[in-house]
Order: C-alpha cells, then sequence, then structure tokens
C-alpha cells in the first residue's frame, strides 16, 4: 500500500467514555463485519475483559474507507500497563480523544493525551453520547481547551450507542491525521506492538513496519532478545483474520514465526533481516518489571499441581507476570507472583478463580523493597516480607514513591487530601480547572498497592479519578510487622510498614481477624508485633458449649445437616496450630478500614 494511502491511529478515553462501543461502529460503518455478526464489542475479546468493560491487550483492526487503509489501534485503558500504550502509541501518528459530553475529561484521559503529544499525533477530539439527556458537549469543548490545551473547535459530535457522527470521525481520520513516513528499500526495521499466545497459530506478534518489507519466508531477527526466526505468516485483522504476502512501510498487522512463549516477543523490541539487518534499533525498548507482589496458594493442597499448570498457561499470554515457587510455614506449597499493577494482580487472580476453577490464598501484596545490608554485604532487592533480614544486618531500606494525580469534585476534596496525608503523601500541587480540584500527591506505592484506589472511590462516590507514575526510590523508615495467631506467626500476614503508621495498621489488622475468626473452645490471643515487640493485641473469647447440642439436640437430620455444611466449609479453612482460619479472613484483613 502506497504510504499516502494509509492511517495509523488510536482511541484514547477514559474507561467507559465509549471506547469499544465506537470501535465497533467504525468496524461496521466501514463495512469490516455483518451487523448481524457484531457480538457486542469485538476488540475486548477476553471473558473478563467484557465483563469489567477493561481493554487488557491492545489490538488491532484494518478497516477499510474511501481509497485508505486505516489501522485502528486499541490500547489499555489502564495505568498498569502504561508501557504497552506508550508502544502502541508510537506506532500512530494520530488519536481519537474520546470524551464523554456528560462526564468530561478525566485524569486517566489527561496522561495518555500528553503521551500522544509527545509522539507528535494529530488529536482528534471526539465528544461521544450526545444522546445523553445530560450531555453537554459546549462546555466538554471548553473543558478540552481548558484542561487539555488542545483546540476543540472541530471535534466531532457523536453517538456511538445511536450511530451519530461516525462517518465524520472516518472522514477526519483521512483527512487530518498525517500518513507514516517510511522507505520500503531499506532494511527491514519494524516495531514489536504487542504479542498474544494463540492455541491455533501459537504466538502472534503485532507489528508496524518502519522501514522495508516483512515477508513470509523471511529470516527475522530480534534486536533486544537476540534470537531468529522464520516467518510462516503473515496478515492483517480486518477483525477477521487475513493473511497478506507481506507488510510494507506505515503499515500494522501480524505475523507468526513458530514461537512458542509471549516472553520470547518482548513489546517494543525492533525486529529486523537477519541477512540485512538495520543498523540502529528502534529508540524506547524497556523490558517492563512487575512491581507488586503476592503470595499465591492453593486453599486445598492438594490442587498445588492444578495451580502450577493453570499459572504456567496464564503466563504463556502474559510475559509481564511472574512467579516462582514458594513455600510458607503455614500456607504450604504456592507462588510468589510479580504483577504490573493492582489491577493486573486482581485479573491474574480472577483468571485462575474462575477460568481454572482454583480456590485461592493471596497474601498480602508487596512492592519491592531495596535494602542495603551492614558490613558491606551487599544489596537486596526483597520481593517478600518474609524474607526480611533480621534488623541489625539492615543498613537501609528505600522503598518505591509514585507522583499521582488526582482530579475529584470540590466537594470531597477535604476527604481525599486526608485519605492522601494518612497514607504519607506529600502534597506538590492543588489547582482548580472547571470545578474540579486537581491535587498531585508524591506518594509510597506501598500505601497505595492495598486499597487506595477502592478508598479514593468510595470517599469520593466514585467521582474521583487517579493516575500514577513511578518516580524511583527513597529511604524510609521500614519494618516488619508480623502477625500472631495463638502466639502462632502467620507469615502470610506479615508485611512492611513504615514504623509511623505501623501502631494504626496493626491495630486495624487484629480487629478485624478478632471478628474474623470464629470462636473455639480456647482463648485465641491476636497479636501484632514488630521484632519481640507487641504493638497491638486482641482476644477472642472461648466458646462456652457445644453449639450443635444445644440447638439442634433432638432433632438427628438437622444435626447432620449441619455438620455436614461444618465440614464443607472446612475445606475452605486453614490450619494454624490448632486454630482454624477461613480463607476469606485472610482476604478482608488484608483490607484496610
Ligand atoms: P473500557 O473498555 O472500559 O475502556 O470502556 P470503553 O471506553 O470502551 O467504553 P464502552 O464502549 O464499553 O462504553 C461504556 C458504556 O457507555 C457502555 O454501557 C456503552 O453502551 C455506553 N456508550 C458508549 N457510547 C455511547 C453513546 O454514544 N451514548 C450512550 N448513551 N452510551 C454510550
Amino acid at each position: 500500500t502506497p504510504l499516502d494511502k494509509i492511517r495509523n491511529f488510536s482511541i484514547i478515553a477514559h474507561i467507559d467514555h465509549g471506547k469499544s462501543t465506537l470501535a465497533d461502529r467504525l468496524i461496521q460503518t466501514t463495512g469490516g463485519l455483518a451487523a448481524r455478526e457484531m457480538s457486542a464489542q469485538v476488540l475486548d475479546n477476553m471473558e473478563i475483559e467484557k465483563e469489567r468493560g477493561i481493554t487488557i491487550k491492545a489490538q488491532t483492526v484494518r478497516l477499510e474507507w474511501k481509497g485508505h487503509i486505516l489501522n485502528l489501534m486499541d490500547t489499555p485503558g489502564h495505568v498498569d500497563f502504561a508501557y504497552e500504550v506508550s508502544r502502541s502509541l508510537a506506532a500512530c501518528e494520530g488519536a481519537l480523544l474520546v470524551v464523554d459530553a456528560a462526564q468530561g475529561v478525566e485524569a486517566q484521559t489527561l496522561a495518555n493525551v500528553y503521551q500522544s503529544i509527545e509522539h507528535d499525533h494529530e488529536i482528534i477530539p471526539v465528544i461521544n453520547k450526545i444522546d445523553l439527556p445530560s450531555a453537554e458537549p459546549e462546555k466538554v469543548r471548553h473543558e478540552i481547551e481548558e484542561i487539555i490545551g488542545i483546540d476543540a473547535s472541530n471535534a466531532v459530535l457523536s453517538s456511538a450507542k445511536s450511530g451519530i457522527g461516525i462517518e465524520e470521525i472516518l472522514d477526519a481520520v483521512v483527512e487530518r491525521i498525517p500518513a507514516p513516513k517510511g522507505d520500503k528499500d531499506a532494511p527491514l526495521k519494524a516495531m514489536l506492538v504487542d504479542s498474544w499466545y494463540d492455541p491455533y497459530l501459537g504466538v502472534v506478534i503485532l507489528v508496524r513496519v518502519i522501514d522495508g518489507m516483512i515477508r513470509k519466508g523471511q529470516q527475522i531477527k530480534f534486536m533486544a532478545a537476540g534470537t531468529t526466526h522464520l516467518i510462516d505468516r503473515v496478515g492483517a485483522f480486518r477483525p477477521k483474520i487475513e493473511q497478506l504476502p507481506d507488510l510494507g512501510p506505515g503499515e500494522i498487522g501480524f505475523i507468526t514465526a513458530q514461537i512458542k512463549e509471549v516472553a520470547q516477543a518482548r513489546v517494543g523490541d525492533t525486529l529486523t533481516d537477519a541477512k540485512r539487518p538495520t543498523p540502529e534499533p528502534l529508540p524506547g525498548f524497556k523490558e517492563v518489571q512487575p512491581v507488586v507482589f503476592c503470595g499465591l496458594f492453593p486453599v486445598d493442597a492438594a490442587d498445588f499441581e492444578k495451580l502450577r499448570e493453570s499459572i504456567s498457561k496464564l503466563r504463556l499470554n502474559d510475559a509481564s507476570f511472574s512467579f516462582e515457587m514458594e513455600t510458607s510455614a503455614a500456607l504450604g506449597f504456592g507462588f510468589r507472583c510479580g504483577f504490573l499493577g493492582l489491577l493486573h494482580l486482581e485479573i491474574i487472580q480472577e483468571r485462575l478463580m474462575r477460568e481454572y476453577d482454583l480456590d485461592l490464598i493471596t497474601t498480602a501484596p508487596s512492592v519491592v523493597y531495596q535494602i542495603e545490608l551492614t558490613h558491606g554485604a551487599g544489596h537486596i532487592d526483597l520481593h517478600n516480607p518474609a524474607d526480611m533480614p533480621e534488623p541489625n544486618r539492615i543498613e537501609s531500606i528505600a522503598e518505591p514513591w509514585i507522583q499521582a494525580v488526582i482530579y475529584v469534585p470540590d466537594e470531597y476534596l477535604g476527604s481525599i487530601l486526608k485519605l492522601c496525608q494518612d497514607r504519607r503523601g506529600i502534597q506538590k500541587n492543588l489547582t482548580y480547572v472547571g470545578g474540579r480540584a486537581q491535587a498531585t500527591y508524591e506518594l509510597p506505592l506501598n500505601e497505595v498497592v492495598f486499597d487506595f484506589y477502592d478508598r479514593l472511590k468510595s470517599l469520593s462516590k466514585g467521582y474521583a479519578s487517579f493516575d500514577y507514575e513511578q518516580i524511583g526510590y527513597r529511604e524510609g523508615d521500614l519494618v516488619k510487622m508480623g502477625i500472631l495467631v495463638n502466639e502462632e506467626p502467620v507469615d502470610a500476614l506479615s508485611m512492611i510498614v513504615h514504623r509511623g503508621t505501623a501502631e494504626v495498621r496493626g491495630r486495624g489488622m487484629v480487629e478485624r481477624l478478632k471478628e474474623l475468626i470464629p470462636r473455639h473452645m480456647f482463648k485465641i490471643p491476636i497479636q501484632a508485633a514488630i521484632g519481640g515487640k507487641v504493638i497491638a493485641r486482641e482476644t477472642i473469647s472461648a466458646m462456652r458449649k457445644d453449639v450443635t447440642a444445644k440447638c439442634y439436640g433432638g432433632d438427628a437430620t438437622r444435626k447432620r445437616k449441619l455438620l455436614d455444611k461444618q465440614k464443607k466449609g472446612k475445606a475452605k479453612m486453614r490450619e494454624y496450630g490448632s486454630v482454624s482460619i477461613p480463607q476469606e479472613a485472610f482476604i478482608a484483613a488484608l483490607r484496610m478500614g
């Protein structure tokens, strides 16, 4: 395809502003799929994505409109997947900025818009959902100019739901977004935009060709990975798979090359011809590192092998999460897993439970701490609170910090500022834009990984939005807080906390555990401790009599039913010495009040 007939663009939108609905409309209008084939939201192709309405994996479709090829790239809409977003943006020349006509501009959108501007994109504002009675397109147009600072006088007004403005959007893409540049005679240079595992095709790689040609039968080299592969398929999604003889400069499409694991095809890598390589790889390759770690253990120890298999399968399709075996005195065999963020963690955990039907215990999420040991004994990256060295071996500990931008309507500002304060936040900026406050805070990531987002949403009745980026490590006065149930340490509940907030955390934890652990025939002390020093304590009093005997003494069937029920419940319990802790207690205890 000649360069001047190609347009590459992505859609930037805050969650729920209508990105997927609009993408589906664009596909439908350009004839990619007949109306009857349009199942809801073609681009969000995983079950969980559908249910949560979150786009996880970048996907792309090739559309044809008035003699042009339009490549629409769908990007993940969450901060956890920021690097994938940045690579998708690097593969495009423009973007549609979709803003909900009733909701207005949100913080998450801002971050992506600025990234898009950094990539020199032509941005076409689209004010969507104008069919809503509460739509205020003029106000939103003003907000786009005011808050984002781009011209919105020629914004397209649309309703992805009712099909208004769709052709105008396609025309605007052709007219306003610049055609890609590239040299088809130069050595091959292509960016690996995304990769995923397909049960029929193996690993599928999405590429954007910069220079040269990529074709079936070609021997290619991945420059960062240093591996070579023989291409066996080249094609595009329209959105159905279509094989093509080749892809030239400016084009976006997929290849397969008999690759077994996505870990071998890393996002951001440069592909080149093995025999005639390009001298320089593309800039911006970055190896993504997991930032949040937790332990995953089967509730039923017999499920360990099943868990191993399921995790390995998931990993085939997601190179950004890591796992290694872990043993815990209390929980037995499991895995220590690393994720890009909390949402990523929840997605994997949910898939394991739902798709693989596993009952899991998740330990407290933890960030990676950098520990300097005394006497020049070196440095460790701590992924698991259980591995924390004794205090006398620690010279210093550093923790990761983030810079967060929070948008919140004025009426909820007070409680949000307090939340940030309680989480050791440092206020950097506070301004007002269009009746909303924009607060910029530096926060320790450790204080955010538990439930910050949930708290933010509940304190603001869902109106606050939040975006963050990592800003490096800082030293902190951090200690390991252990939890003892009936004098036995429960390692799955131990966590690293700041000394200043340890007591509040410890108190909250033992109070919740007191509510969550059922009474036993004996008294159970629950303690939070730092080193040997107890900082909080509660006691569960002993049960007085056999409950079943008392309530159901005469009725044998009811009694049996009750005992059966208890037995079933038992399967979900963990024994600590002589104490049983229900699985829910772990999860609930880890949520801070
Ligand atoms: P994520 O995939 O989570 O990023 O969301 P999204 O931006 O893709 O939003 P999606 O397309 O899933 O739309 C969110 C909700 O808004 C859905 O319930 C849509 O039906 C609805 N919606 C999308 N476009 C319109 C529109 O033009 N008008 C109205 N009234 N509703 C719309």
